[in-house]
């Protein structure tokens, strides 16, 4: 199975993509609904509740899993990769959702002014700063922490004109700064994406994690035959949440395009 995991509800937006792209896969979709928001916790914590996620999609008998999430990919990867992996499953792999969405910016952005709008912990960690920078050290990087947007978006809200008005003032210093190229650097974002298209004109490429994590998985799949081989092929999706609330379904609706079937679980 393909593990995908999010915080709660806005890594079904990535899952999404990877349905469309790679249908034929099994998959295990995680939300840590009980505990979201992840983006506004420190490192430390963010690092431990997504290494008991990722541990428990192993358990379930994931041979790869992607962390759809945007804070988790941010500040628990790398330790993940690097300290959790080759002890505990070196055979398996974890990925994220930076590195890709980092690669297509830069191969998208004409002028190398490169805006990211995301989480407040995404942007303190410098993840997408330093790994655009890695990869050609004369872009300029322009981030935005957009902390209200997340509780707007999950609250049914992205049509209300105060979310408008909070979504000007957030890409007001992107405008500012003449970025040519935007990552909506966060699961919830894409939602919005009309309305930030409306705000910041055409001339401006916009990077969704979602869709470009999907196209490289599939390229990363071609590359490793030796994790493609180990992946069931029955197209079998099921849906883990750590907290079930009465919103479920609606949320699930927002972000997937359909209602699911969910099973409650402890990490
Ligand atoms: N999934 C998170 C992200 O992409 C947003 C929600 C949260 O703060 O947990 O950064």
């Amino acid at each position: 199975m393909i593990g995908v995991f999010d915080s709660g509800f806005g890594g079904l937006v990535v899952l999404r993509e990877f349905l469309q792209a790679l249908p034929q896969y099994d998959y295990l979709y995680l939300g840590d609904n009980a505990r979201i928001p992840y983006g506004t916790r420190s490192d430390k914590v963010v690092v431990r509740f997504t290494a008991q996620a990722v541990d428990y999609l192993f358990r379930q008998g994931c041979r790869l899993i992607i962390l759809a999430c945007h804070t988790a990919s941010a500040k628990a990867l790398r330790t993940i990769q690097q300290i959790y992996l080759p002890v505990h499953y070196p055979e398996r792999r974890v990925l994220g959702v930076v590195i890709p969405t980092v690669e297509e910016a830069l191969a998208r952005s004409p002028g190398k002014r490169i805006g990211v709008m995301a989480t407040e912990g995404t942007v303190s960690s410098l993840s997408f700063d330093l790994e655009l920078k890695k990869l050609d050290p004369k872009v300029e990087v322009v981030q935005q922490a957009c902390p209200l947007l997340v509780p707007l978006i999950e609250s049914g809200e992205q049509e209300w004109e105060g979310t408008a008005m909070i979504l000007k003032r957030y890409l007001a210093p992107l405008k500012a700064a003449r970025v040519d190229t935007l990552i909506l650097g966060c699961t919830h974002y894409s939602i919005l994406k009309e309305q930030i298209r409306a705000l910041m004109g055409d001339n401006l490429e916009l990077i969704c994690s979602g869709q470009v994590t999907a196209a490289k998985l599939a390229d990363y799949l071609q590359r490793h035959p030796e994790m493609e081989i180990r992946l069931n092929r029955g197209g079998s999706r099921r849906y883990l949440t750590t907290d079930l609330t009465p919103r479920f379904q609606q949320l699930a609706s927002l972000f997937m395009g359909q209602s699911l079937t969910p099973e409650v679980v402890e990490l």
